[in-house]
Formats: C-alpha cells, structure tokens, sequence
C-alpha cells in the first residue's frame, strides 16, 4: 500500500508523477524485480549490480547505493520486514519536454513498492509453451521498462492457455517473454549466451553456478527450434519462475503428465538449498 517516490514513502494513491515523464512517453527507464525468502532478499547485491550496470548502457545518473537505506524503510512502511515479499524498483530518465535525445540537467525519477510473495519451495510448474518469432529489439540485455514486445508475446501464450512464449530468433530460442530457458541433452545442459538477444538472469546465472558446482557440462548456445524434438529436457528460469519444469513446446511433448526431467529436478532441490 505504500510507494517509495523519489526519496518519501507515500500511500499508493498519492504516488504521482508527471505525464511527461520519460518512462511514461517513451519507456525510457530501467526495472529490476527482486524476492525477499526467509527474511532476506534473494541475491540483493547481484539484482542492484544489474540494476546499476543496465542505467549505465542508457546514461541515467543515479547512485544505486541509495536505495540500500530506502529498501529496509519501505519494507518497514509496508510492513513487510522480514516478510516474504517482492520488490519493484523502477528508474527513469525524469521529466522534461518531449525530445528523442537525452535531456540535460534532469533528475531521475525513482520509484520501488514492496509487495507480499510467497514463492513455493520447489515450483511444481510443468508448463506447457508455444513459440514465437522474438519480434523485440536487440538490445534485450537491456532490462528496460519498454517491455510491449515481451507483452506482447506473454499475451499471445494467455490467450492459447500457454504458460510462457518461447522467442526465436534467426531459428535459434532466444529466452521467454519473461523467463531464461535452459535445455537438456544427453545430460549436457544447455542455454542461449548471455549477449544483446537476451536478459542475462540472475536465476539463469544461478543455475549455470549449481551446474558447475555440480560438475554439469554446461554450454552456452542456443537451441535451434527445429532441434528440440532432439532435447531430453527443458526448464524455464526468473525470480518469480524460479525453475520451472517445461512439458511442452508446441506440439512436442517432453513428459507424460507431472513427469519432471531428473536434472531438472536436481537443479529445483539444489536451488532450493540457497535460499535457506
Ligand atoms: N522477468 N528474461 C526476461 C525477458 C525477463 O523479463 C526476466 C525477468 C528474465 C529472468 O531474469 P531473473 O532471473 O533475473 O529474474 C529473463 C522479471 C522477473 C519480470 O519482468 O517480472
């Protein structure tokens, strides 16, 4: 109920901002999205590393380090302290008359709610997906609040009672609207190279530590779409996804039923273990 808004916490209904807010008119603002679990957040200082690292491809000036105060205050004024909860934290370029460029001299606008989320302790997801041509733009490490392309292609599963959209682009599967996708062969794991085509996840960057941790051969390459009938495995990752099993892509079946892949399922039990 309450809104961290440029350095006060207010009730949400009077967190306002200006119409001419770059975020507003051009999507011209960076997000991040983190969960606290067991009363702490869940790779805080990686989430704000990205969070700092993704204003700086696009020049916003704002010291990360700031909200390090604000979060314990905003979470006190939601009174989620300790609670299992999400954080939204979204910063954008400011306000200033419509112009393509940069402003000068222009004060960010930031902006962070707090709200309960209970994960669940392993996800038992065994989602069923469809694939899409990745119709966004190539900058998708980028984690930018523009996100009508993800939208876009999030909606297209909704409506075919999918549970994500996988993106593919140049015949190779890209990620999801909003989750990493890993695959599985031959006990080789799998996943598209953290470059321009995709958010670098920080579950994605989990899961590639447990696989090494477990001595998992691990590449880094993308799965071209007409090879997935070959995968023995599939799963998707994000940090409210966690890892979630995929049954299906398209008309291809991986599992019967509530099967989940062993790896993946040593995977979910190993991720399961950091977040006590
Ligand atoms: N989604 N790829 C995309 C396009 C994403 O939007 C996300 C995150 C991920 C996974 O990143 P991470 O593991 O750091 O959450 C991959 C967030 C949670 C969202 O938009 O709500």
């Amino acid at each position: 109920k309450k809104v961290y808004l440029n350095g006060t916490i207010v009730d949400r209904e009077n967190a306002q901002i200006s119409v001419f807010d770059r975020g507003f008119i051009f999507g011209d603002g960076i997000y991040e999205v983190m969960v606290q679990i067991n009363g702490r957040f869940f790779y805080e200082a990686v989430h704000l590393a990205r969070l700092d690292a993704c204003l700086k491809k696009i020049n916003i000036e704002f010291e990360v380090e700031r909200l390090k105060n604000a979060i314990p205050k905003l979470l006190e004024a939601s009174e989620l302290t300790d609670k299992d909860c999400l954080l939204y934290i979204q910063v954008t370029r400011g306000v200033a008359p419509r112009q393509h460029s940069f402003p000068k001299n222009i004060e960010p606008t930031v902006m962070m709610y707090a709200q309960a989320k209970k994960l669940p302790d392993i996800n038992t997801v065994n989602a069923s997906v469809l694939t899409l041509k990745d119709f966004r733009w190539s900058r998708c490490d980028i984690k930018m609040t523009s996100l009508l392309g993800n939208v876009m292609a999030n909606e297209q599963a909704m409506q075919n009672d999918r549970y994500e959209a996988l993106l593919v682009r140049n015949g190779i599967i890209t990620e999801a609207s909003h989750c990493n996708v890993f695959f599985v062969k031959d006990k080789v794991v799998y996943t598209h190279p953290a470059n321009e085509f995709i958010l670098d996840g920080i579950t994605r960057q989990i899961v590639l530590e447990i696989c090494r941790a477990l001595n998992l051969e691990v590449r880094e390459e993308g799965i071209p779409l007409n090879r997935i009938s070959e995968m023995d495995e599939a799963f998707l990752t994000g940090t409210s996804t966690q890892i979630a099993s995929i049954r299906q892509i398209d008309d291809h079946y991986f599992y019967d039923g509530s099967n989940i892949g062993e790896l993946t399922k040593k995977l979910q039990s190993e991720f399961f273990k950091l977040k006590n």
